[in-house]
């Protein structure tokens, strides 16, 4: 049996055969790179929904029974097993690392995690209310600029010095930036605390004073972080990718993987999910959004719910709900928001509307009650998400790297323009001004 598919032309009877690609894991592939050159016929994907642009070895996700793997182990498993910073060390260096390695990587990563003086005056060209995502896409495309005239990011073992600097600043900068615009002293990292106490010892610790930090609260972020950690090839990862494809800086390819997470459809969301959760007040008003949600001509959606890959729970919401409630006495969370959530899920789960169309919570669902209840300011709910996949931008950026030829993202389109204009006689020619001023 040939692993082929065949495509036939009905209008002229042509037929063409692709070769179909098999993975490890998850659906084959057509291989349809020829499809142009073949039929001068291009295929038409809105969202890409149905179309691959890489091979990858990073991250699986099974949609239909929502299981999500890093390198091939479960995220219950690591969740349940291991801290964020093995699973950083997991994606960046392709292993789980044993106690020696792990100790090595966080000095390195810590001795990495302050930023270059020369960069403090970055924070007063913004204003005090720019939102924390513009400012670190700022900063993190000023970092190119310190670490790009000596560095030979061709040279695997110069990139991954390079990766593990930003996964190591990206924490220090998104807290000196709520230092800065909350008028405190910047708190800088302290080299005795581990890499997820660390942040919240900068967003919270003052000069001479004791600073008050659990180790459920370290533990919930730290969760937080590695369920954020890669998610294959979402809105953020393809624009890193599509980026890193021009062979641009790796920080460059990073800021604007920042732009494109900020958006509320993709991780704006777990700020959009407090937003709305405070914005319906109370459990007597779910049935009102409910209803706007599912309104086919009302834009409103229910923010946390719906995936592109999950039509089941998504196996991070499952893990992030139960450390909610684990966390309800700990450390307190809203809950009045957790009755509005758990009403809304509720709803959800029993509402043909939804089921119809897999609607089930997603990650951005718990994860922002949690930030709340670790004090994080809303605004920087989605700079959470940003300190968790930087990991998995600059590892699907080195994969990039590695494979042989990097192509060049360059999408073709359906073009419905119009088809000639310039025959048009009534239009005046312009009289373009190219007089030069001694002229005048
Ligand atoms: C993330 O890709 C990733 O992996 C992303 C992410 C990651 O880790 O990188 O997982 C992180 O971005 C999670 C998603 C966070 N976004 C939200 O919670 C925002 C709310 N959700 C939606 O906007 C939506 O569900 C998306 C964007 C997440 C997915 O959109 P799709 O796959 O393009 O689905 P769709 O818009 O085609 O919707 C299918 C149907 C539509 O109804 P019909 O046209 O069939 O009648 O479902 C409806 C939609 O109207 N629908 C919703 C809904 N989400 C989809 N209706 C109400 N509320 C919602 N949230």
């Amino acid at each position: 049996m040939k692993n082929t598919v065949t495509l036939t032309d009905n209008r002229n009877g042509k037929s063409y055969e692709f070769p179909i690609l098999d993975g490890t894991l998850g659906p084959s592939v057509i291989d349809i790179s020829n499809l142009y050159k073949d039929t001068n016929m291009f295929t038409f994907d809105r969202g890409y929904t149905s179309t691959a642009m890489c091979r990858s070895e990073i991250t699986f996700i099974d949609g239909a029974k929502g299981e999500l793997k890093y390198r091939g182990y479960d995220i219950d498993w690591l969740a349940k097993n291991k801290i964020f910073l093995d699973v950083i060390h997991l994606l960046l260096h392709k292993k789980l690392p044993n106690q020696v390695e792990l100790s090595e990587f966080r000095t390195r990563l810590k001795m990495r995690s302050f930023i270059n003086e020369k960069m403090m005056s970055l924070f007063s060209a913004f204003p005090d209310r720019a939102h924390p995502m513009a400012v670190l896409q700022a900063c993190v495309a000023n970092l190119s600029a310190y670490y790009k005239r000596d560095m030979n990011f061709d040279d695997p073992v110069e990139y991954m010095e390079l990766a593990e600097r930003l996964v190591a600043k990206m924490p220090t900068l998104a807290a000196f930036y709520h230092r800065y615009t909350m008028g405190y002293p910047f708190i800088y990292p302290d080299l005795d605390r581990g890499f997820t106490e660390n942040f919240l010892y900068m967003m919270r610790s003052f000069p001479h004073s004791h600073v008050n930090i659990s180790p459920i609260e370290v533990k919930a972020l730290d969760t937080v972080l590695m369920l954020h950690a890669d998610h294959e090839q979402n809105a953020s990862t393809t624009t890193v990718r599509t980026v890193g494809s021009t062979h641009s800086h790796p920080y460059s390819c990073v800021s604007a993987g920042i732009g494109a997470l900020w958006g509320h459809a993709h991780g704006g969301a777990n700020e959009g999910v407090i937003k709305q959760l405070e914005e319906i007040g109370s459990v007597d008003n779910v049935d009102k959004y409910i209803k706007k949600a599912k309104d086919k001509n009302d834009p409103f959606r229910l923010m946390g719910f719906g995936h592109r890959v999950y039509k089941n729970y998504d196996p991070r919401a499952k893990v992030l709900k139960s450390l909610r409630d684990e966390l309800i006495d700990e450390i307190g969370i809203d809950s009045n928001l957790i009755k509005i959530a758990n009403k809304i899920e509720k709803i959800v789960s029993e509402d043909d509307y939804f089921i119809s169309r897999n609607l089930y919570p997603n990650v951005d669902f718990n994860s922002g009650l949690i930030l709340k209840a670790l004090k994080i300011p809303t605004a920087m709910f989605a700079v959470m998400f940003v300190i968790g996949r930087v990991p998995g931008w600059m590892a699907q950026w080195m994969e990039l790297k590695e494979q042989d030829t990097i192509k060049i993202v360059r999408p073709r389109q359906l073009y419905v323009g119009p088809s000639s204009q310039n025959k048009d006689e009534n239009l005046e020619k312009s009289n373009i001004e190219f007089s030069s001023s001694k002229d005048r």
